[in-house]
């Protein structure tokens, strides 16, 4: 990987989309984790990440970058904590460009230091919503779609697959309905039952099934660690 030169602040812009508001799923259900800056600072560590995600962090991280090529512009459609944002600056290189948006100000803000030092990365308040007012070469979706309703659900596959170029991509990484007899399938049906309503969502329908217009894209599924997680490429055409 591509280390980038000296460390210098990440800018922090204002978006175009100047309505952005935090959303009620987000205040009601995940100000614990989001919007609470006395949890943030210690849940957002990349110890924490692997935990939450069994030790898969790495491996799912690694699986978005190998997606992403050297000089390319992408979007990450949200705040992701621990190392996710500078994997993706390095992968991009000194000639490439990262955008982050969020809609939660604390996570900008997080966010923002954490890319310090890659001035190829700028992180800025947005919703992942609504379409980029720019097409990027690849989008990234990682671990959001599981924490949103299922019509936002719809509404962000929409306008992520908007925001990519015409032979472009869009990566999503998120929950999937594990396997049969997969021996965290009932811990974590637990877990979805009681912090992450919206998450089953994704142990019933495809991705595929949240864009109206499927069959413009090409969309490849890998399952991954006994298929508790998925990534899935779509291709624009
Ligand atoms: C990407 S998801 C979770 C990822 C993963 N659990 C992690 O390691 O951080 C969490 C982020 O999504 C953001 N978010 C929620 N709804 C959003 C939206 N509509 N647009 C942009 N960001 C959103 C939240 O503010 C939060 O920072």
């Amino acid at each position: 990987m591509t280390s980038l030169a000296k460390p210098k602040t990440a800018q922090t812009i204002q978006c175009d989309q100047t309505s952005v508001v935090v959303p009620d799923y987000l205040e009601k259900t995940y100000r614990w984790a989001y919007l609470n800056p006395k949890t943030v600072p210690w849940l957002s560590s990349q110890p924490v990440v692997e935990a939450i995600l069994w030790g898969n962090a790495g491996r799912l991280i690694q699986k978005t970058v190998d997606e992403i090529e050297n000089g390319q512009s992408v979007l990450q459609a949200a705040a992701v904590y621990g190392r996710f944002s500078t994997e993706l600056a390095k992968k991009i290189g000194p000639t490439g460009r990262l955008d982050v948006i969020d809609v939660a100000p604390i996570q900008v803000e997080t966010a923002k230091k954490r890319v310090a030092g890659y001035e190829n990365a700028q992180v800025m308040i947005g919703d992942a919503t609504i379409a980029r007012p720019e097409q990027y070469d690849t989008v990234i979706c990682f671990f959001l779609l599981h924490e949103v309703p299922e019509d936002v659900k719809s509404q962000v596959v929409t306008a992520l697959l908007a925001s990519a170029k015409h032979g472009g991509k869009v990566v999503f990484v998120d929950y999937h309905k594990p396997r049969k007899g997969h021996p965290l399938k009932l811990v974590m049906s637990k877990i979805f039952d009681w912090l992450e309503p919206f998450a089953k969502g994704l142990w019933i329908k495809e991705i595929e099934e949240y864009s109206d217009h499927s069959s413009r894209f090409t969309w490849q599924k890998e399952k991954i660690f006994g298929g508790l997680y998925q990534k899935v490429v779509v291709h624009k055409k």
